[in-house]
This record gives C-alpha cells, structure tokens and sequence, in this order.
C-alpha cells in the first residue's frame, strides 16, 4: 500500500514545492486506502492511519500538524461510528437502505453528500459520544472574564470539556443513548454555531479541516458500509463490544476495533 508512495519522497526531489503538495495528497491517498481495508487480519484503522502520518517525511510547505490534527481524528471517528453502527443493528441497516436507494451502484462521491442525511446525523451522533478531541486544544484567556458567575483571570489556560457537553442530560434527551434521529429534521451542526455540539471547536481556532472532515468522514463510512457487510472475530455478539474509552491526545477505543468484511453482492 504504501510501497507506490515512496519514490515521491525521495530526498534528491524533496525540496521543491509542488512535490510538498504532492505529498498531501500522497499522505491523504494512504490513509483513505488504509481505512478501507482493514481486515480481520489487520491492525485497526488508527494504527494504520497513524503509521501512514509517520511514515511520511514532511517538510516545505505541508505542516505536520496538519498531518498529526487531521489523521487521528478522522480514523477514530470512522472507527467508533463503526463500531455504534455493529452495535445498534437497526441504525445500521437505516444507513444502509438509504445508500443503497441513493447511491445505487456507483461509489459514493461528494455530490452524493446531500442526498444521505442519516449517514451524516450518524457522523454527527458519533462525535457527540466520541468527540475526537475530548478537551479541544488548550486556549488561553486574552483578558479577563466572567462566564456564568466564574471569573476567568487573563493569562489562564481553558481547556473545554466536549465530551463532557456532548453527554450532558440538561441537554441530550438519552444522552448515552446512540441515536441519529436526534439529528434528523434539526438544524443542529458541528459549524461553531451550536455551544452544546463542538466536537471541532468553535471561533478564530475552529478546526480549519472541518470542511475536508465534513466530506471524507461520511464518504470513507459510506464506502464501509456500502460495500462490505462487517462482523466481529469469534462470533462476539456485537451488542457486547467493549465501548470502553482511552483518554489521550484522541478518544481511543480502549480496545481497537477489528472487524471482519465480506463483500456485499
Ligand atoms: C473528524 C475529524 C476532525 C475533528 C473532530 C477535529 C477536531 C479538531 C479540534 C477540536 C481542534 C481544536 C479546536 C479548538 O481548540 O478550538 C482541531 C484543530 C486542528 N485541526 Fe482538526 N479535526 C478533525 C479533522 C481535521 C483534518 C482532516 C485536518 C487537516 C487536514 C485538521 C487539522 C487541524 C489543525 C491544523 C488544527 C489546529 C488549528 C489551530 O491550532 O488553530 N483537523 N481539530
């Protein structure tokens, strides 16, 4: 998979700035491609992802940051809307009637976008339970404030609890329930506008990748989906996947989802 990538980042031809903007897409190509093969032999979608972001050198114009904010994020929002969908069968089959009435045959492509509105609510009910980036990043006061009663000094660090707000019950009607229909018919969306939903932040430091996660996110899982039907190794039951959660620079699933595809006819 990886093995057509490397002459682009031969070091002899690294310096020039169009190569540096090849290497976006390059790294981008590997982990869309990661993303659509795991198997029951291989590793999660996280590891693979991660291993296409380190494998690749960087430099010039393409910022790893961009590489490190983007990769994560995307695969572990693939890998627990995967997991939700296993886990509540009739959701799944819900995505799937509607792909298979708007997508047809053909591969899912952006166009396609506006026509799947329970795919994207299952997007976003996954980054409501599962925000990627649990606290945002860190921000810092500019000057001193009061938020509902508390005083927030200038100069303290700000670290905002989304997955925390995503759960609230003053808030969410079953908050620990999964359930896209909530986002159906509601004009509820992860933009910034909506303080109770900001799994990519909010403001001058939203997540500038939004726009590049509003499409490949719902496409990678159209494409799982659609193509492939999923079951866990061992005959687990999928009602009892372990939904545990490990804090760390992403919300991980404590234990990485591996599932085993069959070819849809
Ligand atoms: C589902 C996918 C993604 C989620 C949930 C997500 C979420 C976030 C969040 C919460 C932040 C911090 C915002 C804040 O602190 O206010 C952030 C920052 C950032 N994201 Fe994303 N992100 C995703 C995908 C991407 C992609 C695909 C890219 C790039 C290709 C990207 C690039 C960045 C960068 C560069 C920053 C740092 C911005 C700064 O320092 O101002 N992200 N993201």
């Amino acid at each position: 998979m990886i093995q057509p990538h490397l002459p682009r980042t031969n070091p002899a031809v690294r310096s020039s700035p169009s190569v540096s903007s090849n290497n976006l897409i390059n790294v981008l190509n590997v982990v869309n491609v990661s993303v659509s093969i795991v198997g029951p032999a291989g590793r999660g979608l996280r590891s693979a992802a991660s291993a296409a972001a380190r494998f690749m050198p960087i430099q010039g114009g393409a910022k790893p940051e961009l590489f490190t904010a983007g990769t994560d994020t995307s695969t572990s929002t693939v890998e627990w809307a995967m997991a939700e969908l296993l886990k509540n069968a009739k959701s799944m089959t819900k995505v799937r009637q509607e792909l298979v009435t708007e997508i047809k045959q053909s591969f899912p492509k952006n166009s396609h976008l506006p026509q799947l509105p329970y795919l994207q609510a299952c997007v976003k009910e996954t980054l409501r339970l599962h925000p990627p980036a649990p606290f945002l990043l860190p921000h810092r006061a500019f000057a001193s404030c009061e938020v509902m009663n508390y005083t927030i000094p200038k100069d303290a660090q700000v670290i905002v609890n989304v997955w925390a707000i995503g759960k609230d019950p003053m808030i969410w009607e079953d908050p620990l329930q999964f359930k896209p229909e909530r986002f159906l018919n509601s004009t509820l969306d992860y933009k910034g506008n909506d303080y109770e939903f900001l799994p990519f932040g909010a403001g001058r430091r939203i997540c500038p990748g939004l726009p590049m996660a509003a499409k490949h996110v719902p496409l990678v899982l159209a494409s799982l989906i659609h193509f492939f039907d999923w079951s866990l190794p061992d005959e687990i039951d999928p009602t009892e996947l372990d939904m545990s959660e490990k804090f760390g620079v992403t919300l991980e699933m404590e234990q990485p989802l591996l599932l085993i595809p069959k070819v849809r006819k």
